[in-house]
């Protein structure tokens, strides 16, 4: 199996998290785009989803399944969305397609998250995928010295601009040990929107796909 099959098989299994008439959180990427794919199946199922990024929401729309404005729905029954990375407590990198802050103001809202990816997403520490953090755009400068000095590593200028019109700094050459204190530390950083650390609400269930099929991880 290849790392594309991994991927549409976490993607097929995630169907069994879709509650019938309920609106679910979908993510971005392309493990996202094969559960979107998958989705269409069950579209008649579902009351219809929230979109982490411009992208998922022109993709559901495509297969004609409705999408709600976050502001409109007071409930998501489960969010089903990639990582970069993943560790053993189900905390995740998430943000390489940079739509980290929508992914995460809809994993908030999410009653459950399942996380899908394949084999290689897992790891033993943190940090050899580059932290992707979402910065309001001038404070760009003020917010690489202040990671470069406080928390390490080097922040590098993505050449890319957010769904939400911000910029985004990618941390490489970090060691994540202690995820949550990580992410709140980067998050208290003035001009920060957020970063791509989901410790503090992590996957519930990790579904992960090898090549002997797709194992079930929870914490
Ligand atoms: C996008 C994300 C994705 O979930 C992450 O980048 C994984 O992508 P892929 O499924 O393409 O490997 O966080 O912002």
């Amino acid at each position: 199996m290849n790392q594309d099959e991994m991927k549409q098989a976490v993607a097929q299994a995630a169907l069994k998290y879709v509650e019938k008439d309920t609106i679910i959180g979908v993510g971005t990427g392309s493990t996202a785009n094969f559960f979107i794919d998958a989705l269409s199946a069950l579209k008649g199922e579902i009351k219809g989803a929230v979109a982490s990024s411009v992208a998922t929401q022109k993709r559901l729309e495509g297969y004609g399944i409705k999408v709600f404005d976050l502001n409109q729905v007071d409930e998501i029954s489960v969010y089903i969305d990639g990582a970069d990375e993943a560790d053993g407590g189900l905390n995740l990198i998430k943000g390489g397609g940079g739509a980290l802050t929508r992914e995460k103001i809809v994993a908030a809202v999410a009653e459950k998250f399942v996380c899908i990816a394949d084999e290689s997403k897992l790891v033993e520490v943190m940090g050899a995928f580059a932290l992707p953090v979402e910065v309001i755009p001038m404070a760009v400068n003020y917010v690489k010295r202040q990671i470069e000095n406080d928390i390490g590593g080097r922040a590098i200028l993505r050449d890319f601009t957010t769904d939400n019109g911000n910029k985004i700094l990618d941390i490489q050459g970090l060691k994540i040990t202690d995820a949550k204190a990580v992410e709140s530390q980067i998050n208290s950083i003035v001009g920060v929107v957020t970063n791509g650390l989901f410790a503090n609400r992590g996957a519930d269930i990790l579904l992960l796909g090898g090549s002997d099929g797709v194992k079930i991880i929870k914490p």
